[in-house]
């Protein structure tokens, strides 16, 4: 069925506290190292969400014992050799790069033919990234030489640990190294450009032999294998990539308030918070404390009441790349030109996000300059809109519908948005949320 929500009011001023819901990265994370533990562990506010049903239907058909209850979910490991796995396998990692990378890192240690699938987006994402350094491992995939999805990983009783060079600044390619590390004799040696560092944390959390040396540009990390780790219990935070869509929503509804509890403000995420602060809003953090090593806080924000425009430091791309869709939409409001430079990964994402981006901007009536790696955008401080706005195919990605959503409920126009079930993917209350701070959508 066609859903589409319609949007023809923008949102009344409100003064609200909010909880999003549990942060994918480390929802993912906890899954896939609760599997590789022994005994079991429980996650409580894990988040709920299509690729977190993915990877625990993939634990599932590995042979891990596990229960998904309304308040929590408890995963009963083997150690690190412990799936059981059957002739003929076929994983379906759905939308998520993230499951699907990562978890071919930890099957390259099974001599048996494991296809993975993923959806139409995915299928259409770059697994070479992974598969060259797996393959130095001594894993093989095939068909040789391919590198989108449905690819069949075949591990090796005899993998050797590697030495890799991770220049993309891609956690998800650090992290599926790590993970193929466990259960590899020896020391596995990884230098990585900066990225998200949930894995290092949680591997640090769980005794995981790991050495980590942190450099200007480069980590430093060595990983040795073949040491069990004990269950890992874990009350999951807020994921800042959701918070996202509320703190903008916020800057941009006059005399409007919001407090978001208990978010995942790891410095490797927060460069949302940096660039925005730096364009003139003021985000706060309140009641700060570290848990099983991540940083936690509420977030508060109040209406911005100038928005400047920003070139934006490249440093902060990797800690704000699920971001950059709605952070183009502060852009479109600021004054001034803003820049974002050596942005080509966010093409790689569910979606072609720097093209998307620019294209909807375009509609709204806002003019960019777009390269393969950059964007110029000439905000309009005033810009009020007016007309009807269809956004159909582009909202397949969840992260365009969301965006799309807060545009129609502080710019104004008449807006039809299509695909609202992908939210399903990251943030399945999304809606929800925006009805109780009063944004009225018809459905
Ligand atoms: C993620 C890493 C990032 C990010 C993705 C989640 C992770 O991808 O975009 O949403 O959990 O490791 P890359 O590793 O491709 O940069």
């Amino acid at each position: 069925m066609n859903k589409v929500i319609r949007i023809n009011k923008t949102i009344k001023q409100y003064n609200k506290r909010i909880s999003v819901a549990g942060d994918k990265s480390l929802s993912i994370r906890w899954a896939l190292l609760a599997s590789q533990a022994i005994g079991s562990s429980r996650a409580y506010n894990l988040l709920n969400s299509e690729d977190i049903q993915n990877t625990l239907n993939c634990l599932k058909k590995l042979g891990i014992k596990l229960k998904f209850k309304k308040n929590y979910c408890e995963i009963k490991g083997n150690g690190i050799h412990g799936f059981k796995i059957k002739q003929n396998l076929t994983l379906n990692a759905g939308n998520s790069g993230t499951l699907g990378r990562l978890i071919m890192g930890l099957l390259i240690h099974y001599p048996l033919k494991i296809k993975i699938t993923g959806d139409k987006s995915l299928s259409k994402r770059d697994f070479s990234r992974i598969i060259k350094p797996l393959e130095k491992f001594g894993a093989k995939f095939y068909p040789q030489n391919k590198s989108r999805l449905p690819i069949t990983v075949m591990g090796s009783k005899n993998i050797k640990p590697i030495k890799y060079i991770e220049n993309r600044g891609s956690a998800q390619c650090k992290s599926s190294i790590m993970l193929g590390a466990l259960n590899t004799n020896g020391i596995t040696k990884i230098k990585a450009k900066k990225s998200r560092d949930h894995t290092e944390i949680l591997f640090k959390y769980l005794k995981i032999p790991t050495k980590i040396k942190l450099k200007k540009n480069y980590d430093y990390i060595e990983v040795r294998g073949k040491k069990n780790f004990k269950s890992i219990n874990y009350n999951v935070p807020s994921d800042i990539s959701s918070s996202a869509f509320f703190i903008v929503l916020t800057l941009l509804t006059k005399n409007s308030k919001i407090l978001i509890k208990n978010v995942n403000i790891n410095p490797t995420r927060t460069g949302i918070i940096n660039i925005l602060n730096r364009m003139g809003a003021n985000i706060i953090f309140k009641n700060k404390k570290r848990y099983k090593g991540e940083l936690i806080a509420d977030i508060f924000v109040k209406s911005a009441k100038k928005l400047n425009s920003i070139n934006c430091p490249t440093k902060w791309n990797s800690s704000a790349i699920d971001e950059f869709l709605i952070i183009f939409l502060i852009a479109a409001r600021a004054k001034g030109v803003s820049v974002f430079k050596n942005l080509s990964e966010l093409n790689q994402k569910e979606s072609p996000r720097l093209n998307l981006g620019s294209k909807i901007l375009n509609m709204m009536g806002i003019k960019t300059e777009l390269t393969k790696s950059s964007i110029k955008i000439f905000g309009k401080p005033e810009l009020k809109l007016k007309n009807q706005y269809e956004i159909k195919n582009f909202s397949k990605d969840h992260r365009i519908f969301m965006m799309s959503t807060v545009a129609a409920l502080t710019l104004g126009g008449n807006w039809k948005i299509h695909n609202p079930e992908s939210i399903k993917t990251s943030f399945p209350s999304f809606l929800k949320l925006i009805k109780k701070l009063g944004g009225s959508l018809q459905t």
